[in-house]
């Protein structure tokens, strides 16, 4: 792409409310590398991927992207995009390396001079407590499907605040509750690696009360914008055959009702409830639980990629599943083009989320804190990387999010997923998702043609034009 295509954007009609937030995110375990230094300890990541046959081609987060190192390079790269916001994780094992007791300063003093570094450039910092990489320890402890954890969250909760309260405005407590639970506990695909209804029914409770309790006691200290993240993937069934719209009831319920609706509503859905109870994974809910989990927030995080088709079928799929007494529904493979992931593009997707959102809970401001694709991007002979499948998809969904602003949806913010390419968990380093490339033999850093696209619609919209 030349700087006369990009310029030729203007046609995209992407208008953004007036100090509406443009950033980028990543999370601690993708990008930082650095995982035996200043006293981290493991997390259920460093174990898992270490396992054979967990990670494509048995890569790891070992190194990453080495950010732990090279911060300061990464936050100029911010700067250069016009970047507003930056969302990033912390890895609790570098802040507490066995999960609860002493503190590891000098984990602590990472995320000081990240911060700073942030706060000297301009990018408003936008910190996520739990992005997935639990303290091992906590793990041999049960995990998240021993009630405790939730309470040792909220503890590190609170020394996160405390030292950097008075210098992050944003504050996130839990990425994707739905991947810790269930891709963790019930299709094993993701750390801890278990294949187990009751503890992925106990994982989904426990992340919802840690999330409460650490929303509580944040406020309690003077937090002011508190939040958190959800993925949301819309389900469709394939026919109107009422067996295919009761999968799409459960799945839908599963998926996403299970996580909003506690933290909005105060109750889970009842007809998920059951389902779990009729699958012997009941939830266990204790008294009380339901007040903490819906301690009001200010903000909630999207995250959107694709949406899904779902069927039941007659036989179980013998196939490991996310879903709790889903072994008798599939997905229906997505229509038209797919991004490396496999996973199907659906910008109109991405718009009735959002006003369906709204509808849900009408008063909350939403932020996307994550949408993004990845593709098979190379360094070109001419030292750039064009990724025009890229652009295509960030424009066409920055216009779902205009389209559900302009029918009244309070959307105040967009981060793309991701500001550079990095671990892609199970898929290790062969799915790229960054506007930046990255080169994992050199830590050559070059920006994709996307990256030039979005610091031109940010700087528009910085200049009003
Ligand atoms: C989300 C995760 C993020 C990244 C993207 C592609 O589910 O939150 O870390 O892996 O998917």
């Amino acid at each position: 792409m030349t700087s006369t295509d990009v310029r030729g954007l203007s046609g995209t009609g992407l208008t953004f409310p007036p100090g509406f937030t443009f950033g980028a995110a990543t999370a601690s375990y993708q990008i930082e590398g650095a995982v035996d230094v200043d006293g981290r300890g493991p997390s259920i990541w460093d174990t898992f991927s270490h396992t054979p046959g967990k990670t494509f081609e048995g890569h790891t987060g070992d190194v990453a992207c080495d950010h732990y190192h090279r911060f300061p390079e990464d936050v100029s790269l911010m700067k250069e995009l016009g970047l507003s916001a930056y969302r990033f994780s912390v890895a609790w094992s570098r802040v507490l390396p066995e999960g609860a007791g002493p503190v590891e300063q000098r984990g602590l003093d990472f995320y000081r001079r990240l911060v700073d570094e942030l706060l000297e450039a301009g990018v408003a910092p936008w910190l996520t407590l739990y992005h997935w990489d639990l303290p091992q320890t906590l793990q041999d402890r049960g995990g998240w499907a021993d009630r405790d954890t939730a309470a040792r969250f909220a503890d590190y909760a609170g020394v996160m605040y405390d030292a950097l309260g008075d210098r992050v405005p944003h504050w996130s407590t839990l990425n994707e509750p739905m991947c810790s639970s269930l891709l963790g506990y019930m299709a094993g695909q993701h750390a801890p690696g278990h294949r187990d209804p009751v503890e992925a029914s106990r994982a989904v409770h426990h992340l919802l009360l840690g999330h409460g309790l650490a929303t509580g006691l944040l406020r309690d200290k003077g937090a002011d914008h508190l939040g958190i993240t959800l993925n949301f993937t819309p389900m469709s069934p394939a026919t109107d055959d009422p067996a295919d719209v009761d999968a799409a009831r459960r799945l839908d319920g599963q998926q996403n009702r299970m996580f909003l609706e506690p933290i909005v509503t105060g109750a889970y859905p009842v007809d998920v409830a059951e389902d779990l109870a009729a699958a012997g994974a009941p939830l266990p809910v204790e008294d009380g639980d339901l007040e903490v989990i819906s301690t009001p927030i200010d903000w909630l995080g999207v995250n959107y990629y694709f949406e899904s088709t779902v069927r039941a079928v007659t036989e179980p799929t013998g196939k490991p599943s996310p879903w709790i007494g889903g072994e008798r529904i599939e997905d229906v493979e997505p229509e038209g083009a797919t991004t490396t992931m496999g996973w199907g593009i659906s910008p109109s997707g991405f718009t009735g989320l959002l006003t369906r959102l709204h509808r849900i809970a009408p008063g909350l401001p939403l932020f996307i804190t994550e949408n993004g694709s990845a593709w098979n991007d190379v360094v070109d002979d001419d030292g750039q990387v064009h990724d025009p499948e890229r652009v295509e998809y960030l424009l066409q969904h920055l216009a779902s999010v205009v389209d559900a602003i302009e029918q009244g949806v309070d959307v105040r913010g967009y981060f793309a997923w991701s500001l550079m390419d990095n671990f892609e968990w199970a898929r290790g380093y062969d799915q790229r998702f960054g506007l930046v490339h990255v080169d994992y033999r050199t830590q050559q850093r070059t920006l994709k043609d996307s990256a030039r696209v979005y610091a031109e619609i940010l700087r528009r919209h910085r200049d009003g034009a």
